[in-house]
């Protein structure tokens, strides 16, 4: 029998809630100070996070933000789809701003997004007319489909440019075909891919390695290890809100594949949450604000995509997104941000779950988006609280007691309890819920041992509490 209150080293892994941008690197970059590895496990440059460190501001799209701790091994696990213009000119920015990136370990399985994958993305987007996903039009989707048509280039193929060829000319024809007769577009020609590539190639090649080695390694030695979520659970191919999703495995279950650490070396699970819900591109979203409070939500919050500026769609907190969330990801607690930008409103609402046709749903209905159509939000509503000076706030208990209570209602509702919160982008605007493990005690935690603790709002069932 496994011991579970003996303390063990457990992998910690950040997953977003829900449909993307909850800022996981700003709370990343707070644990991964005490992680001895942090590793991203999908995803490519559809991703954006923005971490500010005193006066500097770091934007991210491929490169994991626990690259911030120098000391830290920073990984760019199987799972991810590497553009290496993008990773050379991220490594450069970080260089040039005295971040080392010594530490930076880039898969050789990693798929790389070609010129042609971007193409498709937008001739794709086009040809779908009024079902448009509202990609990032990045070669996201495009680069993932070819991974599973087994026609992708990957990060080892760089390596070796004779071999790169022999890739390329099994792929172009296909994508040429594509593209020439589908498309009635242009074609791509090998020479003119490889030359683009090659100094880039230089900069990523002393980074491109087995990054499954240095994972078994990092379970088999103890070290403390941090799974870099990007995207979210709702836009996970598989659990979200499918046709408008992401190609990838955004959940936790995506942290396991390709990264050399199993699911028994995952101990704690944090979903980051803001304290409302956003979401940019297409697809139902049920506590959209389609008046002037969303309106001031993206003013707040400049709500607006790192990676395409697109204006952000603001509602109030999908409870019942985050009830799933739970559920999908097994949450074992979670962080809330921006609990700042709610601040002004008299009365702020939280969406518990939804009915449709006059019934109460028990689950969130995941899977597909048309599900999600007359699904009507059931809200409960708390008093607001007004703008305090939040730059002399240093303690959670320092909050607007009104902040404090929405954010035990979404503990009680979630069923999980919540850790940390953030209400800016500094890091010192990061803080622990009073009485609540600090970063580096989560490595160190009790796995959690058993499943069914139950939400106040309903008998769905979500996940185990208990250990924190
Ligand atoms: P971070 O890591 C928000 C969304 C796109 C689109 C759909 C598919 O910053 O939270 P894609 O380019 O992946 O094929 O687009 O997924 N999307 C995101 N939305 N934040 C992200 O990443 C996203 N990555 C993809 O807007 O609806
Ligand atoms: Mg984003």
């Amino acid at each position: 029998m496994v011991e579970t209150n003996a303390p063990v080293t457990g992998a910690v892994v950040v997953v977003g809630t829900h449909w993307g941008d909850e800022a996981k690197g700003k709370f990343v970059d707070v644990i991964g100070q005490d992680a001895d590895v942090v590793i991203r496990y999908g995803g490519g440059p559809n991703a954006g996070h923005t971490v500010m460190v005193g006066d500097a501001t770091h934007k991210f799209h491929l490169i994991p933000s626990g690259i911030l701790n120098a000391k830290a091994v920073c990984v760019m696990a199987d799972g991810m789809v590497i553009a290496p213009e993008v990773l050379a000119h991220e490594i450069a920015t970080l260089r040039e701003a005295g971040v080392t990136c010594e530490n930076l370990r880039v898969s050789q399985n990693a798929h790389v997004i070609l010129p042609y994958h971007k193409r498709l993305d937008e001739l794709e987007e086009i040809a779908k007319g009024a079902g448009a996903i509202g990609t990032t039009g990045r070669g996201v989707g495009p680069c993932y489909a070819d991974k599973a048509s087994r026609i992708g280039i990957r990060m080892g193929d760089l390596l070796d440019e004779k071999r790169l060829r022999e890739r390329l000319d099994v792929a172009l024809p296909l994508k040429n075909k594509l593209l020439l007769k589908g498309y009635k577009d242009y074609a791509f020609t090998p020479d003119v891919i490889v030359a683009e590539l090659r100094p880039h190639i230089e900069v990523l090649r002393p980074f491109i390695c087995d990054t499954q080695a240095v994972g078994y390694d990092a379970v088999a030695d103890g070290k403390r290890i941090l799974f870099e979520g990007a995207q979210a659970t709702l836009l996970d191919i598989d659990g979200g809100t499918y046709p408008f999703v992401t190609s990838s495995h955004p959940v936790s279950g995506g942290a396991t594949v390709g990264t050399g650490v199993p699911p028994t070396a995952i101990g704690q699970v944090l979903g980051v949450v803001k304290a409302y819900t956003t979401r940019v591109g297409a697809g139902t979203f049920p506590t959209e604000l389609l008046d002037e409070r969303g309106d001031r939500i993206r003013e707040r919050g400049h709500e607006y995509g790192t990676t395409t500026g697109r204006p952000r769609r603001c509602g109030w907190l999908d409870a019942f997104a985050l009830r799933y969330s739970v559920r999908v990801n097994g949450l074992t607690g979670f962080c809330m941000g921006h609990l700042d930008v709610l601040a002004g409103f008299d009365t702020v609402s939280i969406c518990t779950h939804y009915t449709k046709n006059g019934e109460r749903l028990a689950h969130f209905p995941a899977g597909d988006v048309s599900l999600l159509d007359g699904c009507e939000p059931v809200f409960e509503t708390l008093p607001g609280w007004a703008e305090v000076e939040w730059d002399k706030i240093s303690r959670f208990d320092d909050l607007p007691a009104n902040a404090q209570a929405y954010v035990r209602r979404v503990e009680a509702i979630a069923g999980i309890p919540a850790l940390m919160v953030s209400f800016g982008a500094r890091r010192d605007q990061t803080l622990i819920v009073s009485g609540k493990p600090a970063p580096r005690e989560l490595f160190t935690l009790p796995r959690p041992s058993a499943f069914g603790a139950r939400s106040e709002v309903g008998a769905v069932a979500t996940t185990r509490v208990g250990v924190l």
